[in-house]
């Protein structure tokens, strides 16, 4: 089974409050995001691996740490998942992007996947898929089985803004390899399958499409 972490410092919780307020609009919502996605990018890069490597500073010869070949790719589910790669970015500004394109059945609430491009060489990578909303789950699902599926990705975390039970749920049956990091667990869905208390439609928030 996979690790959920849930990273509620009162710094991302403080913000994700604020973006959470319907009253809240599109730039305030976006500079957030990328906020939150940054202090949360720290913490899940916790874990890499590093190397030995000898520099010589104005003093002397010294040995010192320098994060392991391994090289990393970000991969937003659009549209939303766009909003959290900025932020990402600013930490680890060498890393590739790749994207997936999926949209919610608005009848059925299946991903629909539209589109889908990433680095040529992504199978070598640490992927962090990034998707602000883990409702059903069926979109992170199916992401990371086209990931494992058509790019032979074997090394994936999932980061997410707000989960409820029943995408942790789907994920971690789906996935048991992946682990998930989220800002919040919240309630529930409702009969939408929008997540309560939630945010509302993230991209639709994002860009201002409401
Ligand atoms: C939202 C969100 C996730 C998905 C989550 O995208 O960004 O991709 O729903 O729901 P799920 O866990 O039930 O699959 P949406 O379909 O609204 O597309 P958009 O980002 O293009 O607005
Ligand atoms: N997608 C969203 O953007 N919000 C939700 O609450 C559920 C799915």
């Amino acid at each position: 089974m996979s690790t959920l972490h849930i990273m509620d410092h009162p710094l991302i919780a403080h913000k994700l409050t604020i973006m959470r307020d319907k009253e809240t609009g599109s730039k305030d919502f976006r500079q957030l995001l990328n906020e939150i996605a940054m202090l949360m990018g720290y913490e899940l890069t916790r874990d890499l691996p590093l190397e030995d490597v000898v520099i010589e500073t104005p003093i002397c010869k010294s040995t010192q740490k320098m994060i392991q070949g391994k090289k990393l790719a970000i991969v937003p589910i659009l549209r939303a998942g766009l909003g959290m790669v900025d932020g990402l970015l600013s930490l680890m500004p060498v890393a590739k992007v790749g994207h997936i394109g999926m949209y919610r059945d608005p009848e059925t609430h299946n991903p629909v996947e539209y589109y889908s491009k990433m680095p040529a060489d992504i199978e070598e990578r640490i992927v962090i898929l990034v998707d602000p909303m883990l409702a059903t789950g069926g979109s992170a699902s199916d992401a990371l089985t086209m990931l494992k599926n058509k790019y032979h990705c074997t090394n994936i975390r999932f980061m997410c803004l707000v989960a409820c039970p029943e995408g942790v749920a789907r994920v971690q049956k789906d996935h048991p390899d992946v682990d998930i990091y989220t800002a919040a667990m919240d309630e529930k869905l409702n009969e939408h399958a929008y997540i309560v208390p939630g945010l509302g439609d993230a991209g639709d928030r994002i860009f201002g499409t409401l």
